[in-house]
């Protein structure tokens, strides 16, 4: 069993997808909308408990007004369309960040599709949309402070105040379209993450390379600041062979 249980996806290279071919911006969104699709489908066939995609991030309000609100359609299209499919598959599905300046119909949308999902056990799927990291960890430092003024804050404190705790860290966070950086997603979560950066802009990425990175990654050593098993081990012998001579000496004097 694979021991990567959270992956998180930044869907990049949409824009340079579309230009490659003599197509507007927009054209890459929409293609890279149908690959949401085959990712969820795929995660979920492998037993994946967590899949955080980032659609739309603070950032991304300085676009042009159309491609903005192209995002957003393709959000409802997205929601309308798989709706029943997250149902059958018993998908929880859920949407991080301040979704407040959304048109309301998209709002009414993913607030009635969280709710009819609400119940599902399976695969917990997040969209991040209107999301940036460092705002949800100022809103989580916010709302604690409020409700304990007087104290002070611990690791458990912030996690459980993030906009979705119950996905918890991110195991593996894969960045499509050859950048290598992580864009403010996923900060508090992604602190242990393995990286994966893929040359593969978004709209032509596969169920089948998604697939290979898991099994690849699979296989690194996650140490998670510790030494390897076969050191720490080592480490244990050798201490334990320090405090008998210790002993011995403390005997003999
Ligand atoms: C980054 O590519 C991608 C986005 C800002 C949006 C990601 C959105 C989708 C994959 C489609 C939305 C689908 C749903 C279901 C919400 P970019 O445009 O910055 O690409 P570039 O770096 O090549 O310009």
């Amino acid at each position: 069993m694979s021991n990567i249980k959270h992956v998180a996806i930044i869907m990049d290279g949409n824009g340079r997808w579309a230009k490659k071919r003599f197509r507007p911006r927009i054209w890459g969104h929409v293609r890279g909308s149908s690959v949401v699709s085959e990712i969820v489908q795929a995660a979920d066939d492998i037993n994946v408990k967590a899949l955080t995609l980032y659609a739309f991030s603070t950032e991304n309000w300085s676009r042009p007004v159309e491609e903005v609100s192209i995002l957003f359609k393709l959000l409802k299209k997205f929601l309308l369309k798989e709706q029943a499919r997250l149902l059958k598959n018993n998908i929880h599905f859920k949407v991080i960040g301040e979704i407040n300046g959304l048109p309301e119909d998209t709002v009414t949308l993913i607030k009635e599709t969280e709710s009819l999902t609400a119940k599902a056990t399976g695969l917990k799927l997040t969209f991040a949309f209107s999301y940036g990291g460092r705002c949800e960890i100022v809103r989580a430092v916010n709302q604690f402070q409020i409700q304990n003024p007087s104290k002070l804050m611990t690791e458990d404190d912030l996690s459980s105040r993030l906009y979705r705790p119950e996905t918890g860290d991110v195991d593996l966070m894969i960045r499509t379209g050859g950048e290598q950086r992580i864009s403010n997603f996923l900060l508090w979560q992604m602190a242990y993450a393995e990286l994966y950066f893929t040359p593969s802009k978004w709209p032509e990425f596969t169920a089948h390379e998604f697939k290979r990175i898991i099994e690849h990654v699979s296989g690194r050593e996650r140490r998670f600041g510790n030494v390897t098993p076969q050191a720490s081990f080592q480490l244990s012998v050798e201490r334990a062979e320090n405090n008998k001579a210790v002993f011995v000496q403390g005997v003999l004097s």
